[in-house]
């Protein structure tokens, strides 16, 4: 059934090579001090029910840096003399787990293969840590991932408290690395880019598989859900990079709608955001279409404002803008829509008063997040208080959108637009000439999507 939208989509790209991943360790190191131990743990399995695990994702600043995807594991960066070495505590070889659990790289696959110096086996976790935390003064450390790890580290204070007095050495602080190596991560590589393009032009398809499926009222939403995420993983990706959001009718008036599970019904919109996750790097898309492919004049009205919206917004995605360009140039063409179809009765700069303007009753959410290995992926916004200058190799999303909940009790929706919910969600990397669109492939123009919605053959 998907043949024919994988045979669009090209080779997926090289893996992230063990030559960058030096690169960005090194980078970090940079950063420290000779006496400093950093460690960076991966996250913890967790449990659905007895033996059935949830399936397992690791932290991203431990991809990152090391590209290690399996669970229990801690890497560590340790100075000997001025040189800098890094460990990655893994699960050894055992083949009765093995049997049970799938292949394991163990120390011998994880030196060989990944861009590491040393493996430990993660039962000696505990020894050859505390040795480690021991001989530092401090430890970067991200307390609340690994219990096991807190636990060493501040037993080591503890213990080298009392060293301390007598030898004076230990270590004396702990200190959260996080934000210097999300300064690195919000700078995306022509790897990671890469990486980004291809989840994002899997999920363009995926949602163009949706469109055709369309359907009017013979669809539900748990149907056009499943073509998504099954295309997914048809496509080679691991799955979603943030559970799908399928509403149709008043459901596409709910931001974070869950359930998915309502029929479509004919003559109503559905608001689609699902992106898949390719290598741990993130999509993100919305589209928004009548189930019976062709808009009615209210949801053709509001659909070009959001639209214009967005495409103003994805103009503003240039070198040396703030942050806050797009966002705010997408609030001023939702604003004048608005006002255009009388639906704000308040002049411009009302309507766009944060406290009393109209706006935010249909426009409630920022239009941006920086995306990458998380789907709001890391980097403050407004570094010192100011809105960050955008540079080329930053990654953001453009998702303005508008939601006429007719259902709501706080404001009075305008019957001509009552339960139309649509929001427009793209991809853009920040390129040295101006905005480039990781998701162009995804259809968005209403003559696009009125040729495509329910045309499956
Ligand atoms: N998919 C969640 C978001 O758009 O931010
Ligand atoms: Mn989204
Ligand atoms: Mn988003």
């Amino acid at each position: 059934m998907f043949a024919e939208m994988f045979a669009q989509l090209g080779a997926m790209p090289n893996p992230i090579s063990n030559d960058e991943y030096l690169a960005r360790q090194n980078k970090l190191c940079q950063t420290l001090d000779d006496n400093d131990l950093l460690i960076l743990c991966s996250s913890p399995v967790t449990i659905h029910s007895n033996d059935v695990h949830h399936p397992y994702r690791t932290q991203s600043n431990l991809l990152y840096m090391t590209g290690w995807i399996e669970p229990d594991a801690v890497f560590c960066f340790t100075n000997n003399d001025g040189d800098w070495e890094s460990h990655l505590f893994v699960q050894p070889k055992d083949t009765l787990k093995e049997i049970w659990e799938g292949r394991r790289p163990g120390l011998e696959g994880a030196v060989a293969n990944w861009p590491i110096d040393f493996a430990h086996s993660i039962d000696d976790l505990e020894n050859v840590l505390s040795e480690m935390i021991a001989k530092s003064s401090r430890v970067m450390h991200r307390m609340g991932i690994m219990t096991k790890v807190d636990d060493l580290v501040v037993d080591a204070i503890k213990k080298q408290d009392r060293a301390r007095q007598r030898l004076g050495s230990g270590p004396i602080s702990v200190e959260d690395m996080s934000n210097r190596i999300a300064e690195m991560r919000l700078i995306k590589s022509d790897a990671e880019i890469a990486q980004m393009k291809f989840a994002s032009d899997v999920s363009s398809l995926a949602h163009i598989a949706a469109m055709r499926h369309g359907g009017g009222d013979s669809s539900t939403e748990n149907q056009l859900q499943s073509l998504i995420e099954g295309f997914f993983r048809y496509a080679g990706t691991s799955g979603w990079s943030y559970p799908s959001i399928v509403g149709s009718g008043e459901n596409a008036t709910i931001l974070h709608y869950k359930e998915n599970n309502s029929p479509c019904k004919d003559g109503d919109i559905v608001l689609i955001d699902a992106g898949a996750e390719f290598r741990g790097y993130a999509a993100d898309i919305t589209r928004s279409w009548p189930t019976n492919g062709i808009f009615t004049e209210p949801q053709k009205e509001l659909y070009q404002i959001v639209l214009d919206s967005q495409i103003a917004a994805i103009n503003e995605c240039v070198p040396g803008n703030p942050y806050t360009a797009p966002h705010e140039a997408a609030r001023r063409v939702l604003a004048e829509g608005l006002i255009r179809l009388g639906i704000i009765d308040q002049s411009l700069d009302d309507a766009l008063d944060l406290e009393n303007g109209q706006l935010k009753n249909w426009y409630m959410h920022n239009t941006s997040h920086w995306i990458g290995l998380d789907v709001h992926d890391v980097g403050v916004y407004l570094p010192n208080g100011e809105p960050r200058t955008l540079q080329p190799g930053m990654c953001l999303t453009i998702e303005p959108g508008l939601y006429f909940g007719a259902w709501r009790p706080d404001v009075d929706c305008p019957q001509r637009y009552s339960n139309i919910g649509i929001r427009i969600e793209d991809d853009v990397l920040i390129g040295e000439n101006g905005p480039i669109v990781l998701t162009e492939r995804c259809p968005k123009t209403i003559a696009e999507i009125e040729s495509i919605v329910g045309k499956s053959n």
